[in-house]
Order: structure tokens, then C-alpha cells, then sequence
């Protein structure tokens, strides 16, 4: 049997990694195995383009070599990972995917949709998610939650793009959602841990009992 595939997306601090590991948790309950999966990373190869693109002392990076750069972690990803683990029947979680690359680069840096599209099909050689479980949330008020997550940490290099940037990373986001209502669940955000894990987890169910006929 050929496994599933549900990604998370969403804005910084809109609490991605948190549902990640709230709705693994159930799925191990149910006895089913399951892989998470962070992007970008994942990989060894993965991992070192990830602090490329990571590191403030880049700010000179243009938005093509953003793009590629991010587009390559994610092809080494769907070679070694996700690709041998769909073969194998696995269920996978993954933090970020496809649609960060539309919204971000696309969206917030203003690079070609169609484009990035195409892009995307190659790099993640055709696997397109089941379901992508969108939470959407104001952009200051991931703000807020990623610095009171951490203290006074210093942001990346993405995290201190301005306000402007993120609302149209939000708005690219919900145009997706708008295009493609069969795939991308709009969850809020805003409301609590519990409320986004109780609604994140009927999404993700509806794909685990598709998997059993
Ligand atoms: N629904 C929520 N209500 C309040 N706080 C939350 C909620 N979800 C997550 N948080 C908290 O907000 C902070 C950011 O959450 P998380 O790291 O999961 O976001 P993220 O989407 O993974 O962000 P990034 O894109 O930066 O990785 C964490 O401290 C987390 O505990
Ligand atoms: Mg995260």
C-alpha cells in the first residue's frame, strides 16, 4: 500500500511544530507508525542547505538563490525520505512542504507562482500532499509567540522580514486554500492549543480511515 502524506503550513510561530508533535502522538495511540518530517532539513544534505538559508550573515541571498536553495533541500528530502517512505506504506507528518515555497517565495519575495509550480512538481518528484492542515494566523501574533517561546533570541534571517512581507505570505496561503479547498484545510490559528489539535486531528482521521478500504 502506497502511504499518506499531510503537511503543515503556516506563518512563524503559527504553531506548526507544536501540532506536529500533538497529532504524532495520537496517531503512535492509534498503533499506526508514523514520520515527522521538518522543512527544510531532514536530511544530512538537507540540513546543511537549511543553515545556508538560515544564517543572518546572508542577507545578501536574492530570492532566486532563496528559492533554489530551499527547492534543493526539498528534493534530497523527497529522494531520501519521503519518496522510499511512501513506498514502504509509512504515514508522514510534515512541517512545512510545497506550499511554504508558493507562499514565501512566491507571495512574500514576489517570484513567479506558475514558476515555482513547476518547480515544486520536480523537486518533490509529483508527491503532493493528501492534506495540508493551513493554520492561519495574524502575523504579529506569531510574532509574539515565537519571541515569548524563546526569550530574547536573535531572529534568523527569515524571522526579521517585515510585517508587510508576512501578510502577504498570509494572504498567498489563503489564495491556495481558495484554489485548492479538497486538499488545504484553513484551521484558526488564534484559538488554543487544544481547539487546533481537536480540529487538526478530524482532518488528519479522515486520512487514516480513507487508507483502510
Ligand atoms: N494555539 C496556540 N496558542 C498559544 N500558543 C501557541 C499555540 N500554538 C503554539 N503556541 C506556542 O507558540 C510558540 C510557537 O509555536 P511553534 O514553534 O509550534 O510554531 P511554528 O509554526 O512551528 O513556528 P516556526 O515557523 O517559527 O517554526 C511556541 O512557544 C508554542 O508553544
Ligand atoms: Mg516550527
Amino acid at each position: 500500500m502506497k502511504g499518506k502524506l499531510v503537511s503543515v503550513e503556516g506563518l512563524d510561530g503559527a504553531g506548526k511544530t507544536l501540532l506536529v508533535e500533538g497529532l504524532a502522538e495520537k496517531i503512535r495511540q492509534r498503533g499506526i507508525p508514523v514520520t515527522v518530517i521538518r522543512e527544510p532539513g531532514g536530511s544530512e544534505v538537507s540540513e546543511r542547505i537549511r543553515g545556508v538559508l538560515l544564517d543572518p550573515q546572508n542577507e545578501a541571498m536574492a530570492s532566486t538563490t532563496e528559492a533554489l536553495l530551499y527547492l534543493a533541500a526539498r528534493a534530497q528530502l523527497v529522494a531520501e525520505v519521503i519518496q522510499p517512505a511512501l513506498e514502504a506504506g509509512k504515514f508522514l507528518l510534515c512541517d512545512r512542504f510545497t506550499d511554504s515555497t508558493l507562499a514565501y517565495q512566491g507571495g512574500g519575495r514576489g517570484l513567479d507562482r506558475d514558476m515555482l509550480a513547476a518547480l515544486n512538481l520536480m523537486a518533490a518528484d509529483g508527491v503532493v500532499p493528501d492534506r495540508t492542515i493551513l493554520l492561519d494566523i495574524d502575523p504579529q501574533l506569531g510574532r509574539q509567540r515565537r519571541l515569548a517561546g524563546r526569550g530574547e533570541v536573535m531572529e534568523d534571517r527569515l524571522e526579521s522580514e517585515s510585517m508587510a512581507f508576512y501578510q502577504r505570505v498570509r494572504e498567498s496561503y489563503l489564495e491556495i486554500a481558495r484554489q485548492e479547498p479538497r486538499r488545504v484545510y484553513l484551521v484558526d490559528a488564534e484559538k488554543s492549543p487544544a481547539a487546533v489539535l481537536a480540529r487538526a486531528w478530524e482532518i488528519v482521521e479522515g486520512v487514516l480511515d480513507s487508507g483502510k478500504g
